[in-house]
């Protein structure tokens, strides 16, 4: 994609920073549908991933919001600290593993800054007639994000909940009230997104922060060898050091992002060997036939591992 510039940053609701970025040129951008994200890299060197959530119809501007995190890796606190305007940041994508697909209805679900791939998706339902209905919990009012523009477009199909007013949004309520054949979409915290998972298998979500769902490290870690295909070499990967450290010290270009097994950045085709996956991208379903893994936190369950690297 190359360079971005941050022609405007504004604040959308209690810690929560909205950019837009154009070309330097203000030439038009590449298409995108909701559900979308785009890597940026931070003035630090930082890799993030951020969901678009402007209008797709802007073909000259991206849109994103970040949530301040203050005990974050330092994405969020670099991007809120930071007198972005005027600069220009590398941006890659946009990729989209959210999309929206077919169905007779929606139910959109989200979680504080979750909103953000949601609100393209709301949209562009609004534009094209289809049924919908959208809940946003946040932990009080000033830190829904977007609830004028969603109220506007959507009326009484929003339900805003702040949590120190109402308590948590009843879930179980809203996914059995959807009607057969509409689809459960969720972004948000990994808790609400399981709660989602275990009332709704069939729920499309996307996480932004590390599963604490158990799909994370856990135990005694090993040390492997790493083949890498295409390029002739191999290497190994110790206990304390992840696959995608010690594959950047031989390829510094190899893609990355969250490091954290969520956005799917680093997913590499597997040519021999058992991955140990350990992400949040892949379905669990997916894993015993997945011919992919992601590198930044999926290990070795055998002592050799071919990548198509
Ligand atoms: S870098 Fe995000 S999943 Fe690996």
């Amino acid at each position: 994609m190359g360079p971005l510039l941050v022609r405007q940053a504004r604040w959308i609701a209690r810690d929560v920073l909205e950019l837009q970025l154009t070309r330097p040129d203000f030439g038009t951008l590449p298409p995108w549908e909701p559900g979308a994200h785009i890597d940026l890299t931070l003035p630090s060197g930082l890799r993030r991933a951020y969901s678009l959530c402007g209008d797709p119809a802007d073909k000259g501007t991206w849109t994103i919001a970040v949530h301040r995190v203050p005990d974050s890796r330092g994405g969020s606190r670099e991007i809120h600290d930071t007198a972005l305007v005027g600069r220009e940041l590398e941006v890659r994508g946009p990729v989209n593993r959210f999309p929206l697909l077919p169905a007779k209805g929606y139910l959109l679900l989200a979680g504080g800054i979750g909103i953000t791939p949601l609100l393209p998706m709301a949209r562009e339902l609004t534009t094209h007639g289809l049924p919908w209905r959208l809940v946003l919990g946040a932990r009080d009012r000033s830190r829904l994000a977007y609830a004028e523009d969603l109220l506007e477009w959507g009326g009484n199909r929003v339900l805003l909940v702040p949590q120190d007013e109402a308590g948590f949004p009843d879930l179980a309520t809203e996914i059995a009230a959807a009607p057969p054949g509409h689809a459960v979409y969720a972004c948000g915290p990994t808790p609400m997104l399981d709660t989602v998972l275990s009332l709704c298998p069939t729920a499309y979500t996307e996480r932004f922060a590390p599963g604490d769902d158990g799909t994370q490290v856990t135990g005694t870690e090993t040390e492997f060898e790493v083949v890498l295909c295409r390029s002739g070499l191999r290497t190994t990967v110790p206990a304390d050091r992840s696959v995608l450290d010690v594959v950047r010290e031989l390829l510094p270009a190899v893609p990355y992002s969250c490091e954290e097994g969520y956005c799917g950045s680093c997913e590499t085709p597997v040519m021999a060997g058992v991955p140990d996956h350990r992400d949040t991208v892949l379905d669990p379903s997916e894993r015993a036939t997945a011919t992919t893994m992601m590198i930044c936190v999926s290990r070795s369950a055998s002592a050799v591992l071919e990548l198509d690297l």
